[in-house]
């Protein structure tokens, strides 16, 4: 039996550094707020032209440098975002030719916070099936140049930030239950307005209304915060417990929960519906904010790079929810 068995990760963040001080200059908004709020102290942000396949390539390099593989070894790229870098294109067809390919195939996936998780069933499944043996699954987004920087988006735009994160994965043949154990994924389009950005619209006849100004709020995400913040909180331990049933284990038998970074309170009061004591639950929002397709991906970059899980035989177990709303769980033992 083959298993998806993750070969090297990687992660890149543009140097600029936004702190919430600097927000205070520019938006009715406040430190205390923000850490109280969100867990959020700083973000990066792009100073400089730079699409979410630019972040991507980088966290890609670093990601085969770990696994030993060059772009050629790549046999499938799945790319995660919901800031491509243009309307199309995707990101990963720009990414790929970064890479100095030019035939391997790429797939998008616009699955927002759960793009990651979307993003590694989905490479599991090319694993299992034979499609694929040695996959670059890349989760990236560039959100600052389309928030509104005024006080009318402060909510969402304190919680963003810019980066990207990649994941190698290869079909190895073993007998033993170690690599992807489970993927639980959910959608429900019925709550796509609680969280989106509705302009540029294919579906209206003029696409930009001309009656409409670049300024539109339309033109910016929205946000129905506290909607979000409590569908979250009720649905990832659902689909925690989905995720273990189907992997055949218990809570116990986690080693660490990376929950999607989008805020911390919610990934605390995630923590403890499951009863789990608090080192269990990993974080690093505090300096990336919410990186949306790259968040898990750079989370487990993070606790990798920091002991926090890696070791043969640890078990560990992401979670998110976000726009579509998507949410979903997996869980993934180290070989
Ligand atoms: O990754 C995608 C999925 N997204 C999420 O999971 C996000 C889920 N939601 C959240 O994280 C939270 O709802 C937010 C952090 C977005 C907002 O926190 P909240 O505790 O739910 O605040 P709220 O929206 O209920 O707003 C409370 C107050 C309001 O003022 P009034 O009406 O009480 O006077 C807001 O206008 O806070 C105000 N507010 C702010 N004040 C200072 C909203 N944003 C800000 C801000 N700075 N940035």
């Amino acid at each position: 039996m083959k298993q998806s068995m993750i070969k090297g990760t990687g992660m890149f963040v543009p140097p600029n550094i936004v702190t919430n001080q600097d927000l205070e200059e520019i938006m009715d908004t406040s430190d205390e707020w923000i850490r109280q709020r969100t867990g959020i102290r700083q973000r990066h942000w792009i100073t400089e032209e730079c699409g979410s396949s630019d972040l991507g390539y980088e966290a890609a390099q670093k990601a085969l440098d770990m696994a030993g593989w060059t772009p050629e070894d790549l046999d499938f790229i799945i790319f995660a975002t919901l800031s491509p870098d243009i309307m199309f294109p995707g990101s990963g067809c720009l990414m790929a030719a970064r890479l100095g390919l030019n035939s391997t195939p790429v797939l998008d996936i616009r699955q927002q916070c759960t793009g990651f998780l979307y993003g590694l069933a989905t490479a599991d499944a090319y694993i299992k099936s034979g499609l694929a043996k040695k996959i670059l699954l890349v989760g990236g987004e560039v959100h600052s140049s389309g928030l509104d920087k005024s006080t009318r988006g402060r909510d969402v735009t304190v919680i963003f930030g810019d980066g990207a994160a990649a994941v190698c994965l290869e079909g190895i043949e073993t007998d033993e239950k170690v690599g992807l154990l489970a993927s639980a994924l959910h959608a429900d389009g019925h709550f796509a307005s609680s969280l989106m950005t509705e302009l540029p619209a294919s579906r209206l006849v003029d696409r930009f209304p001309k009656e409409l100004s670049l300024d539109d709020p339309r033109y910016y995400p929205v946000m129905d915060g506290p909607a979000i913040f409590k569908k979250a909180v009720r649905m990832l331990p659902k689909v925690t417990n989905e995720a273990l049933t189907t992997a055949g284990i218990t809570l116990d038998q986690i080693d660490l929960i990376i929950p999607h970074q989008a805020n911390k309170r919610i990934n605390q009061a995630f923590g403890q519906f499951l009863k789990v004591p608090e080192d269990k639950v990993f974080h690093n929002i505090e300096n990336y904010g919410n990186t949306t397709a790259a968040s898990i991906p750079l989370a487990l970059h993070e606790a990798m790079e920091q002991g926090r899980i890696g070791t043969s035989g640890q078990i560990v177990l992401f979670a998110g929810l976000g726009a579509g709303l998507t949410w979903g769980a997996s869980i993934y033992k180290f070989f």
